[in-house]
């Protein structure tokens, strides 16, 4: 082979990564063949202790790897018959590396997700934190980025701890399809030889066995759900760290984050850049193109396995790291944050947030809500003018706009008032906002 061609068609510099979980599968595989009676009791304690000695050299960083081996299967397989000669050479009866690669895909895809489950559960242990710390902390609430109705900072992060239940909730229910067993599939057609793919299953800890064997060795449809799964949690942190951005940003003065997650600048000195949250915003895309990468991998791909499939592995990986990494970093990130509770609350007050207060006070006392809505119109231009908040209003002058209201106005008009108001499930009353915490960690300690 061309040396170019080697290095364009070898997987090993990225598919080394998988090295375990193909020790794993193999072992599995060859406890099967001496089950049914492929393989003498003599080869499987063979075939047991060089891979037991390959995972220790591998897990040292001394297995050597190499190019003329093209992948990690066959590296294993050249280093297991190197040390125990034919009986490393019997392991590969009844398996190809098609059904091999997609075990190995599964099991390690499988692995990642429960780690990033634990992962997604501290950033939302740390939203809980933070949100219960704030049940009360009035900030603007904003539609179109304009002030629209006061909120507590609390409810605000409580958004975003749904957001990521959800996203919890899909990689879960993603486990549940990449958790099937393809071996026994072999090249394409499945094999002459009587294995037992449910004894192989229920060694790997599969929940299943893929029903088909042309499906099994070639789609790879659950590692495009698991991607699109990232891609969705990548969203919600992008989400949020457009808002720390924001609110982060002198003008909006809601925040500040640790020196350890921002940066200087090298030629402005007053500077303090949010560096953390811009580069998940950043990363974000990267995640997004492994899902449109994925797509199209598979799309043109007639039955059954082609080598297109080798290039699932880098975009899988990247995601995967992007995205424990980024998650990680964002739970200690916002337990380091600190909240400028007067600065949230002088803004709650800048835009007439309790507008809508009013008209439903005057709904309550009996105006049809379009009439109020437009008696509260006239008090808001009113309070424009003289450059005050509605509740700095004279009664007299409210009064004016509408002969309904009364002395039980103010109560109304505050940001507490406006805020209390709202007490049902998914409002942003402060005692909702408790009691919403509780059923999420309840939520939480339940998974
Ligand atoms: N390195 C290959 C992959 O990642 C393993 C399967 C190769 N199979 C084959 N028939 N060439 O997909």
């Amino acid at each position: 082979m061309d040396e170019k061609v080697k290095r364009y068609t070898a997987s090993i510099p990225f598919d080394y990564r998988l090295a375990l979980h193909d020790i794993q599968g193999s072992l599995a595989h060859a406890a099967m063949l001496r089950h049914v009676g492929v393989l003498a009791d003599a080869d499987l304690a063979a075939i047991r202790r060089g891979m037991a000695e390959i995972r220790a050299e591998i897990e040292a960083g001394q297995f050597a790897w190499s190019l003329d081996d093209e992948d990690v299967h066959l590296n294993i397989e050249k280093a297991l018959t190197a040390r125990i000669g034919d009986a490393g050479k019997r392991l590969h009866t009844g398996r190809s590396r098609n059904d091999q690669v997609a075990t190995d895909v599964r099991l390690y895809l499988r692995e990642a997700i429960d780690r990033l489950l634990g992962l997604l559960k501290s950033c939302q242990t740390a939203l809980l934190d933070l949100a219960e710390t704030h049940a009360e902390t009035v900030m603007p609430g904003f539609t179109h980025l304009q002030v629209a109705q006061p909120v507590t900072f609390g409810h605000h992060l409580l958004a975003y701890v749904e957001m990521l239940a959800r996203d919890g909730e899909r990689l879960a229910d993603c486990r549940r399809r990449v958790n099937r067993l393809p071996l026994g599939a072999a090249a394409l057609a499945g094999t002459s030889y009587p294995i037992d793919r449910e004894f192989v299953a229920r060694e790997l800890g599969f929940e299943a066995v893929c029903e088909n064997s042309l499906d099994a060795v070639s789609d790879r449809d659950f590692a495009i759900e698991f991607s699109a799964a990232a891609s969705l949690i990548m969203t919600h942190l992008s989400r949020l760290s457009e808002e720390l951005i924001l609110w982060m940003s002198p003008r909006f003065g809601f925040i500040d984050l640790a020196d350890r997650y921002c940066t200087g600048s090298s030629i402005m000195p007053q500077k303090k850049n949010p560096d953390v949250p811009e580069l998940v915003r950043g990363k974000t895309g990267r995640v997004y193109g492994h899902l449109m990468g994925l797509l199209t991998l598979m799309k043109g791909q007639p039955l059954a396995y082609n080598k297109d499939n080798q290039e699932d592995k880098e975009p899988l990986f990247d995601t995967v790291d992007t995205l424990a990494d980024t998650l990680a970093i964002y739970a200690a990130m916002i337990g380091g944050i600190r909240v400028k509770a007067d600065a949230m609350r002088q803004a709650a007050r800048q835009g007439y947030a309790t507008a809508t207060d009013l008209a439903d006070y005057l709904v309550k006392k009996g105006l049809p809500f379009r009439d109020a809505h437009e008696a509260v119109a006239r008090a808001v231009r009113a309070a424009e003018t003289q450059g005050v908040d509605l509740a700095d209003l004279p009664l007299a002058e409210l009064q004016a706009m509408s002969p309904l209201v009364g002395e039980d106005v103010f109560a109304v008009l505050s940001l507490e008032g406006s805020l209390a108001a709202r007490d049902h499930v998914g409002g942003t009353a402060p005692a909702q906002v408790r009691a919403a915490i509780v059923r999420a960690r309840r939520r939480l300690a339940g998974q």
